[in-house]
């Protein structure tokens, strides 16, 4: 037995010849906030994924709250609520029933559910809005919507994978008091990526670096800084990996458009 209620050991993911995740390890206390950073394709996604049981290691172990993520792979399932990187709500559906669907996929008794889904839909701030379809809904409700809706079955970890993309400043600065209320008033544990360099030095009590699937760096946003003699995170993030946090080359609307895939329709 050990403390972390995320231990990841060797961890690799191989996609062909392609070695996405190249054995990291690591390890998250309990009630602990972690930033995991790294520039586009360094194997965020990746990892999430596979701590989230949704794509199998290639080698290596994750173990949540002590369980093995292949092995008992229903169990973990229960104990973690995610926010994906892509919108995964379904916009036909009014907010109530996104959120009740969940509740039933996750066997969240009916008693319970019902004033679950009403305590987190006031948490967010559209309880007054459930039962508009969600299409209707912007980019800001969407979100708070979704993070609704992982933590509807009492996860112990919640895993965001760029939760606030696309988002206007005010709107993020808006999610992550939710996200950090609920660190400090359920004792969650919380593991994201971000490419707003501000979120992770204001949220977060310890940082991951990754790059090229590789853990490059591990620490306190104030021990990077200062172990790369920087002058700000940015800084440092820039000399860990070489590159600026956000790729500035494209405006963030292209660069959202173009990660969620939408140009292939065109
Ligand atoms: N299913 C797949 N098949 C082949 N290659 C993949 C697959 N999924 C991811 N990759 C590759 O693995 C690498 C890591 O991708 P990943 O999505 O984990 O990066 P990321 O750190 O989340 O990047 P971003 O910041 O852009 O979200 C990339 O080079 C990506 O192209
Ligand atoms: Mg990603």
């Amino acid at each position: 037995m050990n403390n972390s209620i995320i231990d990841v050991k060797h961890l690799t993911k191989k996609f062909k010849d392609f070695v996405a995740v190249n054995d990291i390890s690591f390890a998250v206390t309990k009630g602990e906030i972690v930033a995991f950073l790294g520039p586009n394709g360094a194997g965020k996604t990746t990892t999430i994924k596979m701590l989230t049981t949704l794509l199998v290691p290639t080698s290596g172990s994750v173990r949540l709250s002590n369980s093995d993520v292949v092995s008992h792979q229903e169990e973990t399932r229960r104990t973690f609520g995610i926010v994906f990187q892509d919108p995964s709500l379904d916009d036909e559906l009014t907010a109530w029933e996104n959120l009740e669907y969940h509740g039933v996929l996750y066997g969240v008794e009916k008693n319970i559910r019902h004033g679950r889904i009403e305590e987190l839909m006031k948490f967010v701030e559209l309880w007054d809005r459930k039962n508009a379809l969600v299409k209707t809904f912007s980019g800001g409700m969407k979100r708070r919507l979704e993070i609704a809706r992982g933590l509807l079955h009492h996860p112990k970890i919640f895993f965001l994978d760029e939760p606030t993309i696309g988002l206007d400043p005010q709107t993020r600065n808006h999610m992550w008091n939710y996200v950090v209320n609920l660190n400090k008033k359920e004792n969650i544990t919380i593991f994201f990526t971000t490419h707003y360099i501000e979120e992770a030095e204001k949220v977060a009590q310890r940082i991951i670096v990754i790059d090229h699937g590789k853990i490059i760096a591990t620490g306190t946003p104030k021990e990077l800084t200062i172990k790369t003699n920087s002058k700000t995170l940015e800084e440092a993030f820039l000399k860990y990996t070489g590159h600026a946090i956000r790729d500035e080359s494209v405006s963030s609307a292209d660069a959202m458009r173009a990660r969620r895939g939408m140009w292939r329709h065109h």
